[in-house]
């Protein structure tokens, strides 16, 4: 079909001519603090393995230990003969440890999302969307029936100058913001949302696990409960996939009219398993957040006086260079030096906020963080030189 052949070929052409075609890089082994690419290995500073879970011994002993049990994969969807106890007992477990109704199960945060906004929105109705949200939020919104506003980030002001003007409906935040690593003001938010009698929808895929008391994430920390709570599996807890929590009647409208839900293979019980396993750990072993903060204190006391640095209370540490070329320079620079940490560049964020994404996991060591700010002073150093 030419018409397609030419839109491929010229899309490409496009990201190759902007310097921002992606590459997939396989990692051997698995995903933790230390990664092989390549052959070489590398301190790991790209993934969201917060808490270190992701290759945990305990972790991975429940998964194959639950494979034993239920076999490879759930075999159909939910509703049809794909819901085992495993879910179940997962979905108890999340309701129990972040104080909601009920939880109902998604394959991915992606697909929560998207399910969540395409099964409540009809036409007519208003949506009020962080500028910031995940692409998974703003797609679904623009897709939705209903007419999407989207506020400047976190400001609390416009978005209620929005709802006066447009009227109520559903607000969209994340907790902690995944490029950004900053939070969202929630105690603000669902005030302004109760008086101005809207929903409140907070994705915390980057929160929970991290944040407050058993990490139990973002709205918890802020004394706060939307109407739906979304938390992904696949970030601080080691695992994979995604749970929208809310009320029971809620719960019960999206098992009946959310396409990804009803139409979707349910996860491996296997995989319900060991997220279950999985929140066990992320609620009893607070040495892991602790560790975490330790290292974050750690870095922004080495480098906090850069000019790309960016104060943050989570473990996501934007680091601002501005030009996509500049970012992958900076990745490369570091990759010399044996670390890895991946340029984000344009769609991803706003043309000139190009950056290197530095995120910490409880697995790092203290000389690790320490060699990754010694090396970043020194391609400032080097860069400042350079314009002389
Ligand atoms: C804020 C946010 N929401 C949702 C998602 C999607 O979650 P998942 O990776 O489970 O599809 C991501 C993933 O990057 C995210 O950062």
């Amino acid at each position: 079909m030419p018409l397609f052949d030419s839109r491929i070929t010229s899309a490409l052409q496009q990201r190759r001519e902007q310097g921002l075609l992606r590459t997939l890089s396989p990692v051997h082994g698995g995903n933790t603090a230390q990664v092989k690419i390549a052959k070489q290995s590398f301190t790991n500073f790209s993934s969201n393995d917060y808490l270190g879970l992701a290759n945990d011994d305990a972790l991975k002993e429940a998964w194959k230990a639950a494979v034993d049990r239920y076999g490879a994969g759930s075999a159909a969807s939910p509703m049809v003969t794909g819901f085992s106890y495993a879910h179940q007992e997962l979905q108890d477990d999340l309701c129990n440890w972040l104080g909601f109704e009920q939880a109902v199960l998604f394959n991915s945060g992606f697909s929560a999302n998207q399910a969540a906004l395409f099964a409540l929105l009809a036409k007519n109705d208003c949506l009020y969307q962080d500028k910031l949200n995940h692409a998974s939020l703003v797609e679904a919104g623009v897709l939705s029936p209903a007419t999407q506003y989207r506020f400047p980030h976190n400001n609390t002001q416009r978005l209620h100058d929005l709802i006066e003007r447009n009227g109520a409906g559903l607000v969209v935040t994340e907790g902690v913001f995944s490029m950004d690593g900053d939070r969202a003001p929630l105690a603000n938010i669902e005030a302004q949302c109760q008086k101005q009698s809207c929903w409140l929808m907070v994705d915390d895929a980057h929160g929970v696990g991290v944040l407050g008391k058993e990490g139990k994430g973002s709205c918890a920390e802020s004394s706060i409960k939307p109407q739906l709570l979304v938390v992904t599996f696949g970030k601080a807890l080691g695992v994979q996939g995604a749970a929208i929590l809310c009320s029971s009647s809620t719960a019960e409208y999206l098992r009946q009219y959310a396409r990804h839900f009803v139409y979707s293979t349910a996860m491996p019980p296997a995989q319900a398993a060991a997220v279950t396993k999985a929140i066990e750990l992320t609620r009893t072993q607070q040495w892991r957040r602790d560790q975490l903060s330790d290292l974050q204190h750690t870095y922004s006391s080495l480098i906090g006086d850069l000019p790309g640095y960016i104060d943050t209370q989570t473990p996501i540490k934007p680091y601002l260079v501005g030009s996509a070329g500049r970012a992958m320079s900076l990745a490369n620079h570091l990759r010399q030096q044996g670390l890895w940490a991946t340029a984000i560049r344009p769609p991803t964020v706003p043309k000139g906020k190009a950056r290197i994404r530095v995120t910490l996991s409880a697995n790092h060591k203290l000389e690790e963080i320490s060699k990754l700010a010694q090396s970043l002073k020194q391609f400032e150093f080097q860069y400042a030189k350079e314009d002389c």
